[in-house]
């Protein structure tokens, strides 16, 4: 798929068809996240990949119940202590951002739905997937085949969202 093809093709899926994922497109979309630019290359990211229903239902349960149906779920961890921070941008979040729409990207290519999900409590489910200290959960996402087909939800506009040269000023 291209590029653009793929960013145009993306929802967040939150129905899925009950088929496994094949070992090779987990492997896929992992190799896409791998391969993410970060901050001084430091690469803070840690990936856990959770099949197994017991541990899927114990997320699930932590106010995220479709996710139990989801055949895979990434949970997308960080060493917060490993960029630099120079400047106070705290760029773990933004090395996880861009490894994780790798991720999603290349799922879309590979036919499969994705959604991210960023609301739980960390606690939990670092608890529930033995997370060490060190380590934050940023993000996670599902990953299967989609059973639903969303609308694109709406996006603003390029004159709302971009200012040429200083902020609010458009293009002359
Ligand atoms: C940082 C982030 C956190 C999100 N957290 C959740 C979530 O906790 N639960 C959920 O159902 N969707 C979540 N989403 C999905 C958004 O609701 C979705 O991307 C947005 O509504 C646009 O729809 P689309 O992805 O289909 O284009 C999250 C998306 C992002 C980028």
């Amino acid at each position: 798929m291209e590029l653009m093809d793929a960013i145009r093709a993306r929802r967040s899926i939150r129905k899925y068809l009950p088929d496994p994922v094949a070992e090779e497109d987990i492997e896929y979309i992992l190799e896409a996240a791998r391969l993410a630019p970060s901050w001084a290359n430091t690469q803070c990211w840690h990936f856990i990949v959770v099949t197994d229903a017991k541990v899927k239902k114990e997320i699930a349960d932590q106010g995220m119940p479709w996710c139990a149906k989801a055949p895979v779920v990434i949970v997308a961890c960080a060493d917060s202590e490993k960029p630099g921070a120079k400047g106070d941008i705290p760029n773990y979040l933004v090395d996880i951002g861009i490894t994780m729409e790798h991720l999603i990207l290349a799922a879309t290519d590979r036919g499969l739905g994705t959604c991210w999900i960023g609301g739980f409590n960390e606690g939990p489910v670092k608890e529930t997937l033995g997370v060490p200290d060190n380590l934050r959960v940023v993000a996670m996402t599902t990953v299967g085949y989609p059973n639903q087909e969303p609308n694109p939800r709406p996006r603003k506009s390029l004159e709302e969202i971009v200012s040429y040269d200083r902020y609010g000023q458009s293009k002359r």
